[in-house]
């Protein structure tokens, strides 16, 4: 393994020189199973798509569609436009002046800003981000240009929002998306050059929607071909399982997403399952210390602040099978910790003679409580000050407080 990824890095450094991307081509032509496809630059037509996985990974593939990362973009419909169109439902008031309706008309769905009654502008809704968890936002295609719509779907309220981060009495309708945020919410997405002008610019055609099968193992074209031809080889030469990483690369592959705001040295796109983070971003960032961290999208920096990360091989999958949606299973995860913490393994908790046998019921609510998010915070209609989402922290220790009301709410049942 170690070898293969040597050799990876090293050839990705001259990956831009034509004839060397030629030569490695033939010699995954020739040598099936010798190095791994990946080695060249990831290019629209090296992925199958997932459903070109379900037919040999049917069960995985049929709960792979429930989780929010499969959710996580999609082309916008009547269906996942999670807002309501309803009249006294659809609209979000700025001021006195300025109104912004949410309108189905013939040629789509739209976010059309009214100035005293009188419509000045109208966006398309064309992709959704977010599964609508927490929420969602929108974005609206000109020519091949993206950019964020002004209102966003806020979960918890069941409302209409202003966007997060945007003025509360503007009305803003030209903030570019960019590719880094399509690297975190979509598979893959490919730029159209615009030499030395700075916008970005994207073939729609070229775009796979969701957080898809093919970014946690690679594109998987080769993979798919050769098990087609060879259905009675039991070995996967050319896809990637994180279980068979590092730690360091098996923990990468999440941080790419999950590990806040990274300042990237390379294009978005780049990365692949089984690289390593620092060839692709700068190292002061992806080394967070615990003063740094944030809840929001920074679980990989509150996660390696925390002691049974430290002191332990734990990744993300060790509490996350990100082949299912497992959110609110809280006794699942409980056991996982378990996993761990049982009598003759790790510590166990200073509670458990307290709480006797419900503790393994619920050790999150102690341990990992939910914590309002810097980032994701929207100004709901009329309100003055932001409204945050409630994250999970991953800074995983004791919350006097949080025992405090835990055991309060239990006793009161
Ligand atoms: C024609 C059948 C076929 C198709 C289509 C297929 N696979 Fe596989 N896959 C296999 C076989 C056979 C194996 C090896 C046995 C096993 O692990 O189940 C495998 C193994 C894997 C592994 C484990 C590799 C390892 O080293 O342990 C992953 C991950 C994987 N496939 C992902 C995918 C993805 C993603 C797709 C779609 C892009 C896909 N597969 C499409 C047949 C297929
Ligand atoms: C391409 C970026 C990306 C990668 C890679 C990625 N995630 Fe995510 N993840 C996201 C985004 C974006 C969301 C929010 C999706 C939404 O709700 O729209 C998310 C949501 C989640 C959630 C909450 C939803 C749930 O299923 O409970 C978990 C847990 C999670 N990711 C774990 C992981 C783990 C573990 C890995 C590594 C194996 C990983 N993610 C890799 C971007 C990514
Ligand atoms: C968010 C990342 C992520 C996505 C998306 C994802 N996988 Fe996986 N997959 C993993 C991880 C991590 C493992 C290793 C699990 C472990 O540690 O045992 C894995 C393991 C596998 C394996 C090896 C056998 C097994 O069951 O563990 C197969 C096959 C596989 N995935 C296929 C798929 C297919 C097909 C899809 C899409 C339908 C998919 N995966 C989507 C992260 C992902
Ligand atoms: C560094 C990766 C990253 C970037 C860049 C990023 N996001 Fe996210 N986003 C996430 C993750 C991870 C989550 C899941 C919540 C969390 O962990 O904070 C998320 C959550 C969301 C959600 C809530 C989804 C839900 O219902 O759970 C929305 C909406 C969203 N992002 C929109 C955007 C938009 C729009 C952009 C770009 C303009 C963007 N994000 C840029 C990683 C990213
Ligand atoms: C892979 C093993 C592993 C898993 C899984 C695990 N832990 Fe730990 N945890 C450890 C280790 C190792 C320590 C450090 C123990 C020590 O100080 O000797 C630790 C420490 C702790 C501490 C004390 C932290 C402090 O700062 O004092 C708490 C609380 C804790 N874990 C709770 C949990 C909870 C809750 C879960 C599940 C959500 C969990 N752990 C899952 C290995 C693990
Ligand atoms: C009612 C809240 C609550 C629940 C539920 C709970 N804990 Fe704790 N846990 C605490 C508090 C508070 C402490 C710190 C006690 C102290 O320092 O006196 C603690 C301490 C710990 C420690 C550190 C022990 C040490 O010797 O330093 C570990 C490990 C731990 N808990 C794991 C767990 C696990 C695993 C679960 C679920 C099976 C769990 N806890 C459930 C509140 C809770
Ligand atoms: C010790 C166990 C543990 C580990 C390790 C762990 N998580 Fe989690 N994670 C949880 C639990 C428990 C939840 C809450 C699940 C729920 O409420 O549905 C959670 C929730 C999440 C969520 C949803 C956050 C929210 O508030 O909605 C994301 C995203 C996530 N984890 C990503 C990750 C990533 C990325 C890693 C690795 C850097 C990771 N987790 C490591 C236990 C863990």
């Amino acid at each position: 393994m170690t070898r293969f990824f040597k050799i990876r890095q090293t050839t990705l450094v001259f990956s831009t020189i034509l004839t060397c991307v030629i030569i490695l081509t033939k010699c995954v032509n020739n040598q099936p199973g010798e190095i791994k496809p990946t080695l060249q630059k990831t290019k629209f037509e090296m992925f199958a798509g997932s459903a070109a996985c379900a037919s040999c990974h049917k069960d995985i593939y049929e709960k792979h569609i429930n989780t929010e990362h499969f959710l996580s973009t999609a082309p916008a419909n009547e269906k996942n436009i999670l807002g309501s169109f309803k009249k006294g439902e659809n609209s979000f008031i700025y001021n006195d002046v300025s109104t912004v309706t949410m309108e189905k008309r013939d040629s789509g769905f739209y976010q059309v800003h009214y100035v005293n009654g009188k419509e000045v502008k109208k966006g398309r809704f064309d992709m959704v981000v977010g599964s609508g968890r927490k929420g969602q936002s929108y974005i609206s295609t000109i020519s091949n240009h993206f950019v964020q719509m002004p209102v966003t779907f806020f979960t918890a309220e069941n409302q209409w929002s202003n966007s997060p981060g945007y003025p509360a009495d503007k009305v803003v309708y030209n903030r570019p998306v960019t590719s880094r945020c399509l690297e975190c919410h979509s598979t893959y997405a490919e730029k159209i050059p615009t030499g030395n002008r700075q916008i970005e610019e994207f073939n729609t055609a070229k775009i796979i929607y969701g957080i898809d099968c093919e970014k946690c193992h690679g594109a998987g074209a080769m993979h798919v071909q050769f098990q087609s031809e060879n259905p009675t080889s039991k070995l996967a030469k050319f896809i990637v399982n994180p279980s068979k990483l590092s730690r360091q690369q098996n923990l990468d592959l999440c941080t790419l997403c999950h590990g806040g705001r990274l300042n990237k040295t390379r294009p978005s796109f780049s990365f692949q399952a089984g690289d390593t983070l620092l060839n692709y971003f700068s190292r002061d960032v992806v080394q967070m210390d615990a003063s740094s961290i944030d809840v929001h999208g920074n679980q990989a920096g509150m996660l390696s602040a925390s002691k049974c990360f430290q002191l332990s091989q734990l990744t993300c999958t060790s509490c996350h099978n990100t082949h299912e949606n497992e959110k609110d299973k809280l006794v699942l995860f409980s056991q996982r910790c378990l996993n761990c913490h049982t009598q003759g393994h790790q510590k166990t908790c200073k509670l458990s003679a307290s709480l006797g046998a419900s503790i393994k019921q619920n050790c999150i609510d102690c341990h990992m409580p939910k914590q309002p998010s810097r980032s994701i915070a929207v100004y709901l209609q009329g309100a003055s000050a932001p409204t945050s989402v409630l994250m999970r922290t991953h800074l995983i220790k004791p919350y006097p407080e949080e025992t405090k009301k835990f055991i309060d709410t239990k006793s009161k049942k």
